[in-house]
């Protein structure tokens, strides 16, 4: 449903209660250059509250970087979609890798999660990708077809959210794709896509992630199917993000 390119930020456990000036920073920055893509942030949960506060009629989204699939609970460590809502965020990251790999996250999980997002009106960006060993065995395709197919319910089809392929090895290591790489995959996203949810998916966005900076954010978002990016390193510093953002 949606064309314009979405460009956001994840700050994983970055950035205390001083990081906020970054965020200032980019705000001011993007309301005196009048950008037209979207722009968002996911801090840590402590910070969104105060980034909400900071931030007070701007442009720049707030996300959560995971939430709960249970609305509320005995759940001691774990934070709610609704709570990331009432926090003021209103996307929400779900499926990184770094959930899948470091905390076990199945797609079945990724969906139950999702479906609480789109309950608390959050709007998810589903995280897939394959790691180097499944790239190098020929299947990086076909992992990424099937993270898709199995992360994604039915209860999407009629709602705003992005899909983000961030290959495992370009994660927080400087490599990246080659651009045809990173097309053959955004088609297959695209095609797995559709086929899970149907053709008013068509423009649902698909972001790419993984080493994107200042100096590659051009060429990328200029790829095929490429409707954004999910930005980690680079974009803990406003001036860095500022410039991916320029590119979009
Ligand atoms: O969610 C963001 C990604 O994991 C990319 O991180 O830009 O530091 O490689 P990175």
């Amino acid at each position: 449903k949606q064309s314009v390119k979405l460009i956001a930020g994840n700050w994983k456990m970055h950035g205390l209660t001083a990081s906020l000036a970054e965020a200032q920073a980019l705000q001011d920055a993007i309301k005196a250059q009048s950008v037209t893509c979207r722009v968002a942030l996911c801090p840590p949960a402590t910070l969104l509250d105060r980034m909400r506060s900071t931030l007070v009629g701007g442009k720049v989204e707030l996300g959560g970087q995971d939430c709960h699939d249970k609305p509320q609970g005995a759940f001691t460590g774990s934070v709610s979609a609704e709570m990331l809502t009432d926090a003021g965020a209103t996307l929400v990251i779900l499926g990184h890798s770094e959930r899948r790999a470091g905390f076990g996250e199945t797609d079945a999980d990724v969906a139950a999660k999702v479906e609480a997002a789109i309950a608390a009106g959050l709007e998810p960006i589903v995280c897939v990708g394959e790691t180097l060993e499944q790239r190098e065995a020929g299947d990086a395709v076909a992992v990424v077809s099937a993270q898709v197919a199995g992360s994604l319910p039915d209860s999407l089809s009629e709602r705003d959210f992005a899909v983000a392929y961030e290959p495992v090895w370009a994660i927080g290591t400087g490599l990246t794709p080659t651009l045809e790489q990173i097309a053959e995959v955004h088609a297959a996203i695209r095609s797995a896509i559709i086929a899970r949810l149907g053709q008013g998916t068509a423009k649902t966005p698909i972001l790419y992630g993984g080493s994107v900076k200042p100096d590659n954010a051009a060429d990328i978002l200029a790829t095929a199917e490429v409707g954004g990016a999910l930005v980690g390193g680079a974009s803990l510093k406003a001036d860095d993000f500022l410039k991916i953002i320029r590119a979009a």
